[in-house]
């Protein structure tokens, strides 16, 4: 994370890591970061994959596209670690197209060239205290990072179940280049949302586009 800039997550590190989740991270990590990819090859991109379950099916559903996940709590990358290796260590043929930036995605995404047909960020932290807007990762400013690196048919796919959230990011996108829509899905169900810490009846999505 470059120094000028607020923190948008909660913590690095939570409890104790076990012996094999240490040995993951010490062996397995540096083997699939997101780096030389195949330029020709369609790559999915999902921010603060929490344990990654959705990160997951992303993965067994598109088995011919590169899927990279960005998150920095190292709990949550020794969870998804775990879930894609087998009993030595070695990554499962059906996860063989999943790439780990565990740190800030904006560190990525400056740092790299790639274009994604897909972005995803399921119930970013939401913040709600006033003077924690600030740590509010989806703002007009990133969201245009987002839109430089999208295909040109390219998505930004939004769910949170924070519905003053919602309505800020909406918010956000009308200072920016891009197209909004509120698609009718079903729910997607991962960690956080199961929590349904907002108490709300549903996430709301939002499906954001360039402009044609
Ligand atoms: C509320 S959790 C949701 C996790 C998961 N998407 C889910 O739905 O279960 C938000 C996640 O976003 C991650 N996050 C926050 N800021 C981030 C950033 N700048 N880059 C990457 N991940 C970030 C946090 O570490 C946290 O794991």
């Amino acid at each position: 994370m470059e120094k000028q800039e607020i923190r948008t997550f909660g913590r690095r590190h939570g409890k104790k890591l076990s012996a094999r989740q240490t040995m993951l991270i010490d062996t397995v990590l540096p083997k699939i970061l997101p780096t030389n990819m195949p330029a020709n090859t369609g790559k999915i991109l999902e921010i603060g994959f929490g344990a990654g379950e959705h990160l997951r099916d992303l993965a067994l559903n598109a088995p011919d596209k590169i899927i990279i996940g960005a998150e920095p709590f190292m709990n949550g990358v020794a969870s998804l670690l775990s879930a894609i290796t087998d009993d030595n260590g070695a990554i499962r043929n059906e996860y063989k197209n999943i790439r780990i930036f565990a740190d800030d995605v904006r560190d990525f995404l400056r740092h790299t060239d790639s274009q994604f047909e897909q972005i995803w960020v399921l119930h970013p932290d939401p913040w709600p205290k006033a003077k924690h807007e600030k740590r509010r990762l989806l703002h007009a400013e990133f969201l245009t990072l987002l839109a430089s690196h999208l295909t040109r048919d390219g998505e930004i796919i939004i769910g949170t179940d924070h519905w003053e959230y919602f309505e800020w990011i909406q918010n956000q996108v009308t200072k920016t280049a891009l197209d909004a829509h509120t698609p009718d899905i079903q729910t997607i169900h991962t960690r956080y949302q199961q929590k349904n810490k907002a108490g709300t009846i549903a996430p709301k999505y939002l499906i954001l586009k360039q402009q044609p």
